[in-house]
């Protein structure tokens, strides 16, 4: 179980500050949320924003585009140092060209689903993907409360992943908070998104410690 922080929950202010304090409990992959005010109704924060926080950590940079046109933005966030790069599967366009655009510049792939889309868009793009971003929220803002459905989702697709065969990891993002996370896991998730339920927290090192002990106390039983 990997978990990534997502930098919309963070100190906008001071954001060096909140990567390094991600590396200090021990996390390793940043989570950037892109907006471009049309495939979802906000608008943050560019490529600029990616290439600024690149040199300052080695963290996986895990960039999620919530844009109409991502294509027209690829080089933009691959210049950026982008390691991951998530598109959604409701755009417009030709899916598997994008993924392959993104390989072709040497980036990790991945495809979101909103809460509303059905798991089974995914089958033909899983050959492309190199990792899957179940939405628990409707994109667009941080805070929001968890969607059940959504975590059921995550069931189906994991079944639909162990199929193929291959192992490719399903993120989810939204809402995860520590006392739903164990759930989550459960459905089969292994990387969970958290921004508020991070930053927002007093004690975020406790909640991180908390879920990685209810993790290994989950895949113990799984084990036994
Ligand atoms: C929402 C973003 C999320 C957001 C999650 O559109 O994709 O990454 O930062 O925030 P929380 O964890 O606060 O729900
Ligand atoms: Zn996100």
């Amino acid at each position: 179980m990997e978990i990534a922080a997502s930098l919309l929950g963070a100190n906008l202010l001071n954001l060096e500050e909140d990567v390094r304090l991600a590396e200090k409990w021990g996390l390793r992959i940043i989570h950037f949320d892109q907006m471009d005010g049309h495939f979802v109704p906000n608008i943050a924060f560019g490529p600029a924003f990616v290439s600024a926080i690149r040199p300052i950590t080695r963290c996986i940079l895990d960039v999620h585009l919530m844009l109409s046109d991502p294509l027209r933005y690829l080089d933009a966030y691959a210049s950026a140092g982008a390691d991951n790069i998530t598109v959604h599967a409701e755009i417009e366009g030709d899916l598997p060209a994008v993924l392959n655009a993104i390989h072709a510049r040497g980036i990790r792939t991945c495809v979101s689903l909103n809460p509303e889309t059905g798991a089974e868009v995914l089958r033909p793009l899983l050959p492309y993907c190199d990792m899957v971003l179940i939405m628990l929220v409707q994109p667009g803002f941080g805070g929001q409360k968890i969607r059940e459905d959504c975590v059921e989702k995550v069931a189906v697709v994991r079944e639909m992943i162990e199929k193929t065969g291959r192992r490719i990891p399903i993120e989810v993002d939204g809402g995860i908070k520590r006392d739903n996370a164990e759930r989550i896991l459960r459905a089969g998730a292994d990387i969970l998104v958290m921004g508020t339920g991070l930053y927002g927290e007093p004690d975020p090192e406790t909640v991180i410690r908390e879920m990685k002990e209810a993790c290994d106390a989950h895949f113990d039983r799984t084990r036994r």
